[in-house]
């Protein structure tokens, strides 16, 4: 991978864009504009942060046990995960969960600016190995543009001569003021499969978390908000090209477990993951054709 200082080089925008080493220890791309400062790090194109121009803290959690370089992904931020999502479907195959990219370093591929937006693109192309796994050839952008919201695109482009048919999922952990202040809108009479039980139920009102949740709401191309009393703000998630919504936190005794969460962390965090999972809402994509996942994130007081 190049170094912070070649990347600036070759794609910094003075003042709204550059990369630098990061005390998590990897590079990190920061860019700056209208709606403040966001940190992407070239390992799994994971956004970071996102601290916006208004007087609040950042929208993203980040667990302080994170570091990069591991080789394992980082917890927090928006890791991506494609092109499976939870576990491999075959559970012989020795494949970890969430797919192949979170972990994995992405290059820089462009940067741009307007007088308002900052752009940064990073790219990812499957190695032969990873090819074998897909099933196919695919290579991978993520677009991040900075303006006064935030907005993350995922775009595949099938470069095979056969269908692909994956899951995928801009993975985002928010950083709440508690986990039993928030409330979440936006999916009121949609169904989602409770991955804790296996059931199936119909959502009824705002969802609030007071134990650990995982679930994927189906055929849901709807915008979630959160809204958040302890830091008196919302984050609304607007999206396209994504019909289902995940929603988790593992609480304590599983974040426990995940060992790179301390003890209650759980309480400062929610996933609202913009997602296309299967079996019900997996994406084929022909031949040729190429599909973009985006979230639009954006904090009102
Ligand atoms: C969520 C899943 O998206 O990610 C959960 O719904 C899973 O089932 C969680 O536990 C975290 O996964 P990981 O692999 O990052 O520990």
């Amino acid at each position: 991978m190049r170094d912070a200082n070649s990347l600036t080089t070759a794609f910094g925008r003075p003042g709204r864009l550059g990369f630098e080493l990061s005390p998590l220890g990897g590079v990190v791309a920061r860019l700056h504009a209208s709606g403040g400062t966001a940190l992407v790090a070239l390992q799994g194109a994971q956004v970071l942060s996102w601290i916006p121009g208004l007087v609040t803290p950042d929208v993203f959690w980040l667990s302080p046990l994170a570091r990069l370089g591991t080789g394992k992904a980082v917890r927090g931020g928006i890791p991506i995960c494609w092109p499976w999502f939870g576990p491999h479907p075959d559970t012989d195959a020795g494949l970890g969960a969430h797919g192949l990219v979170r972990a994995a370093d992405w290059r820089v591929i462009d940067s741009a600016v307007k007088p308002s937006e900052t752009r940064l693109t990073l790219g990812f192309i499957l190695d032969a190995q990873q090819q074998a796994v897909l099933g196919g050839t695919a290579d991978l952008t993520l677009d991040v543009v900075l303006s006064d919201h935030l907005t993350v695109s995922l775009t595949t482009r099938n470069t095979s001569t056969s269908p692909l048919m994956l899951s995928e999922a801009l993975h985002s952990y928010f950083n709440i003021g508690d986990i039993a202040s928030i409330e979440v809108s936006g999916l009121t009479g949609r169904r989602y499969l409770d991955q804790l039980s296996g059931n199936v139920f119909t959502q009824d009102g705002p969802i609030a978390l007071p134990a650990e949740t995982d679930r994927i709401y189906w055929d849901t191309p709807d915008t979630v908000i959160i809204h958040d009393a302890k830091l008196k703000r919302s984050i609304t998630i607007e999206k396209t090209g994504s019909v289902s919504t995940v929603v988790w936190n593992p609480w304590r005794e599983k974040a426990l477990r995940l060992g790179d969460m301390s003890d209650d962390a759980f309480r400062q965090m929610v996933c609202i993951e913009t997602a296309n999972v299967g079996p019900r809402n997996n994406i084929t994509i022909s031949p040729g054709s190429q599909h973009t996942l985006t979230a639009r994130f954006s904090v009102n007081r």
